[in-house]
């Protein structure tokens, strides 16, 4: 075990004492940034060399010691095994040190671990961000699919979870099609706000060398490099920024989790999840339950939880860096692998899922969902809507203290029960028929979804090519 590399010790006459350093060590899940930290370094160490700081052979022994532990990072455990660093940065600068001798002491010129930890995290998330809008683009296909298996069947759509109207299937999939297409865009938002360079901003007050930033900010792929040195000593916007995406992306994965629960039940029973996402009970032999969504329902409450906790850190923080900052990784980490993990399960759900369309018809032929349909092909033909609404209203009454389903009517009694009801307005009686009205842009007549589907698929495939893999 080599000794470990502080950054800082000059001034202190005693060393920490063995507790603090175990409180305060952030090694064990800040080595994520490692390869972030290395790259960073190369384009710390080319900028130092075109200030003047590094000679070329210092250069070359610093650039060939950060590139051995890049390849040495590939087995990342045995790299760790017995490092006592404090953090990520200090590990890799006392590689240096082991790699690059007497060069290495100028690597850090000028240079503070609170630029470099917003730098690192930067170069991090980015790729995390791209990442995530790939699990959201697996998830759209395998939506699509779905919505292809089905393109006719008719199910209940929901009011405060009481039959409502009737929609096509496809077009309750497109819906949530639109929540993950904004998560999608959320993300590209966030990104662009993560793709800042912050690199030259010193401890808090700028660099006191000549750094040509756009240089920096160019090599690393960065469009534009941060204007204040305070505040990037002092942000996690970013941060928040991308958990706030993801809460709300989670959000959406609940809410679809828990109605395909319901609509799985036997209660429902018109959808059957795969037995490749379902466990059954220790106890009771017949049951299928539907596990994997309720997971995925109720790790939308972590990753918000991730939300609220840097949040909650960073409200009142006084400017600028404050090692509470520090508490910024773990949430950010595990927001990301459960945010990631969440929209793959939701995936392989919707790849095995699968509909029992005549269950689903017949559970919106039954509780009067046409309603709307009579009431408003009343107002078509010039009946005042209030009117209409209160003589459906009445023929609903009637069914259901009779028991009668509206496809049990005949158009000679609707006709009995009050003249308004022609001949012509019994078909409506079917929830498909009705449907076929719904055609203004957005909504569930067949021509509408056809074309929604086909506008959702054309974005799909802008959205895979503007994802950089
Ligand atoms: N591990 C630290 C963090 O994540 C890096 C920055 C340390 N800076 C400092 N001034 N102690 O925030």
């Amino acid at each position: 075990m080599s000794e470990p590399l502080k950054l800082w010790g000059g001034r202190f006459a005693d060393g920490p004492s063995a507790l603090f350093e175990r409180y305060s060590r952030s090694l064990h899940f800040d080595s994520r940034l490692l390869a972030a930290d290395i790259r960073g370094s190369k384009a710390f160490a080319n900028a130092l060399l075109r200030v003047g700081i590094l000679n070329d052979d210092e250069h070359r022994a610093i650039f060939a010691a950060l590139q051995k532990i890049d390849q040495e990072s590939a087995d990342l455990p045995a790299l760790l095994a017995g490092a006592m660093e404090e953090d990520v940065h200090s590990l890799v600068i006392r590689k240096v040190h082991e790699y690059a001798g007497k060069a290495a002491e100028k690597i850090h010129t000028g240079r503070s671990r609170n630029e470099q930890v917003s730098l690192d995290v930067r170069l991090w998330l980015r790729e995390e961000i791209d990442n995530t809008r790939h699990g959201i683009c697996d998830l759209l296909e395998a939506l699509l699919a779905f919505a292809d298996r089905y393109p006719d069947a008719v199910i209940p759509g929901y009011t405060h979870l009481r039959r409502a109207q009737a929609v096509l299937w496809p077009h309750y999939l497109l819906a949530y099609c639109d929540m993950f297409r904004r998560d999608w865009q959320r993300l590209t938002e966030v990104r662009a706000r993560v793709n800042v360079l912050p690199l030259g901003s010193g401890a808090l007050a700028g660099s006191g060398f000549p750094l040509d930033r756009d240089q920096i900010a160019h090599e690393l792929e960065f469009d534009s490099v941060t204007t204040n040195s305070m505040d990037v000593s002092a942000d996690r916007d970013f941060v928040m920024d991308f958990l706030h995406a993801a809460s709300m992306a989670a959000l959406h994965l609940s809410r679809l989790a828990e109605d395909w629960i319901l609509y799985s039940s036997d209660e429902f029973g018109w959808m059957e999840l795969s037995d490749a996402v379902t466990s059954g009970s220790s106890l009771m032999p017949q049951k299928k339950n539907p596990d994997s969504l309720e997971l995925i329902r109720g790790k939308c409450g972590r990753v918000h939880g991730s939300y609220s906790s840097l949040f909650v850190t960073m409200k009142g923080l006084p400017l600028t860096y404050n090692r509470d900052m520090q508490e910024d990784k773990e949430p950010l980490f595990d927001a990301v692998d459960t945010i990631q993990h969440s929209l793959a399960m939701a995936t392989e759900v919707a790849k095995g899922a699968t509909l029992r369309p005549a269950i689903a018809e017949a559970a919106a032929e039954e509780g009067w969902l046409v309603a709307t349909d009579l009431a408003e092909a009343l107002a078509r033909e010039g009946f005042p809507f209030h009117a209409g609404h209160q003589l459906v209203g009445r023929l609903v009454l009637e069914s259901v203290q009779k028991g009668k389903k509206p496809t049990e009517w005949t158009a000679d009694e609707l006709k009995a029960f009050a003249p308004e009801f022609h001949d012509g307005l019994a078909r409506l009686l079917h929830p498909r028929e009705g449907m076929k009205t719904r055609e203004a842009p957005g909504g569930t007549g067949p021509g509408a979804v056809g074309k929604a589907l086909a506008a959702t698929k054309a974005s799909l495939a802008i959205m895979r090519n503007q994802t950089p893999i």
